[in-house]
């Protein structure tokens, strides 16, 4: 790997207060600021300011799931990125496969969003990926090659923008792809960013779905995996510790 890993916890709509701020404390209190990984966590939107107390003065950073394209306004429900770094955080994902699905956002809205982010000082986290139906007709190179064109905006670098490849059947089924098909689109997609930053080299490019402690090892090793972005795994502390220690 050609820059610090990260290691980003997307809690997702799991936990409470109590069990996140546990967590969180249990990270802050484990993770020492000289790590070879940065480490992030993204818990659900009403606790992410019970969480940055934990983390105060820990190297793990926060992040939000998810932010409005817009700073402010009336759109109920929604969750603005100033809002976001008003509370500490400094990362969040952007355009999750669950979000695509559940909330019909087009790439578009994602770009959108992600700029939105950077607006606001945060670094988007651009998800990516196909699903089984894609991958099973051979169009994975394509189908994440247009998500990355058309979802991540132009001119950022490796400080403000990460990108994370998380293939939709991989997402909390246990199943995984080869280290070769990691590698195969990985390498795509550095190649599609250095159409639209002169800086592809040092984004960072998360794999994400399934990961856990038995597979970082191997999946952390592929040549342009920079980092992990997990789930299921990440709501545990050991678990999510082994993980970020597999770098
Ligand atoms: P799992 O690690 O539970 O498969 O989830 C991956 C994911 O969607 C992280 O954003």
């Amino acid at each position: 790997m050609t820059m610090r890993p990260l290691i980003a916890g997307n809690w997702k709509m799991n936990l409470d207060r109590a069990a996140g701020t546990t967590l969180a404390r249990e990270l802050a209190g484990a993770v020492a600021s000289a790590s070879a990984f940065e480490m992030v966590v993204c818990p659900p939107a009403p606790y992410l300011l019970a969480v940055a107390e934990e983390l105060a003065g820990s190297p793990v950073a926060l992040g939000g799931q998810d932010c409005h394209t817009a700073a402010s306004g009336a759109h109920t429900g929604d969750v603005s990125a100033p809002m976001l770094s008003d509370l500490g955080c400094t990362y969040v994902i952007v355009g999750h496969s669950e979000r695509r699905a559940d909330h019909g956002e087009t790439d578009a809205v994602v770009r959108a969003k992600a700029e939105a982010a950077r607006a606001a000082g945060l670094v988007p986290i651009v998800c990516v990926g196909e699903t089984e139906a894609q991958r099973d007709a051979g169009t994975t190179l394509d189908i994440v090659g247009r998500q990355v064109v058309d979802s991540v905006p132009d001119g950022l670098d490796g400080a403000t923008l990460v990108v994370a490849y998380e293939p939709v059947w991989a997402i909390g089924t246990g199943r995984t792809p080869t280290v070769d098909d990691v590698a195969a689109v990985h390498a795509h997609i550095r190649g599609v960013l250095s159409a639209k930053t002169a800086d592809a080299a040092a984004v960072r490019i998360l794999y994400g779905g399934s990961v856990k402690s038995s597979n970082a090892v191997e999946l952390l090793a592929v040549a342009n995996v920079d980092g992990a972005l997990v789930g299921g795994a990440s709501l545990k502390t050991a678990d999510f510790l082994a993980i970020a220690r597999s770098v």
